[in-house]
């Protein structure tokens, strides 16, 4: 008898501790996103990966969903789209062009295809001023929830998300984008000599003007996504406050 009851005791005990430690729940497989592992999952898109390595952008584009909170979108243009390029396209680019691409690819914002139908033209994107020759891109939707996106050279269609968190989307398009840029038929140099030496300093400070202006317009819809962002973030600390 005096043996029996400190063993139930311990035998208790030892079930109480097991039942509580079964109930904790197991840590969430938690890590910042990563767009190569997402791309990967999704397939055919083996051409933007090895293109994202070469230019760092992969790491950059972590980092950057690691470290801020104001989102990404990504347009993922298809092994297709890549191979459908006139041939010796990318080989024909200088190390920073690739990277203009890539970058003419990711917005620094995170869009839902619901929120490009009130976006406004051009928008900017991460290889950075959206005026006209520049890296400009437009985004126009159609009421059957149709998304294409025009550089100038060509337009591209949405075909699918592939991927969407709180930070980032990855929307799968059928062309590369192109930017006028890289791309655009060059227009010719307007350097006449006679007007430089004349007036050397009112030529550039009226071109810069312009394109403040542009880059100003292109930024305000951008603020109103930020301001979205943080007071859905607020409504959602707030619900998981009141869970507590
Ligand atoms: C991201 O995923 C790729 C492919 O799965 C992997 O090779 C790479 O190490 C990952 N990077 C990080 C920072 O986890
Ligand atoms: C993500 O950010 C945290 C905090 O800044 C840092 O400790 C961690 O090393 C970062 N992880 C990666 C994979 O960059
Ligand atoms: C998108 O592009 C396709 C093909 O170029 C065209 O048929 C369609 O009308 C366009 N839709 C919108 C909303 O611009
Ligand atoms: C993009 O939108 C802007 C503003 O609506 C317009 O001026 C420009 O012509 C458009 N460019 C293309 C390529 O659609």
């Amino acid at each position: 008898m005096s043996l029996i009851l400190p063993f139930f005791v311990l035998f208790t005990l030892f079930l109480l501790c097991t039942t509580t430690l079964a109930q904790t729940p197991a840590p969430a497989p938690a890590g910042p996103t990563n767009i190569t592992a997402v791309l990967e999952k999704a397939g055919q898109f083996t051409t933007l990966t090895r293109l994202l390595k070469a230019t760092q952008m992969a790491d950059q584009i972590n980092t950057q969903l690691n470290n801020s909170n104001q989102g990404l979108t990504i347009f993922a243009p298809t092994d297709n789209a890549f191979a459908s390029l006139k041939s010796g396209t990318l080989n024909s680019l200088s190390d920073q062009q690739k990277v203009q691409l890539v970058q003419f690819h990711v917005l620094p914002n995170l869009y839902s295809t619901s929120q490009f139908q009130t976006v406004s033209n051009p928008l900017r994107t991460q290889a950075g001023n959206s005026g006209n020759g520049e890296f400009p891109l437009n985004v126009t939707t159609s009421g059957n929830n149709q998304v294409n996106i025009s550089t100038g050279v060509n337009t591209a269609t949405v075909a699918n998300t592939i991927y969407t968190d709180s930070q980032l989307a990855v929307y799968q398009v059928d062309q590369v984008l192109l930017p006028l840029d890289i791309f655009g038929v060059q227009a010719p140099a307007p350097a006449p000599v006679t007007a430089a030496t004349d007036l050397p300093s009112k030529a550039p400070s009226k071109s810069s003007d312009t394109t403040d202006d542009t880059g100003t317009s292109g930024a305000m819809p951008l603020n109103h996504n930020v301001v979205a962002a943080i007071s859905l973030s607020f409504a959602l600390l707030a619900a998981i406050a009141l869970q507590l």
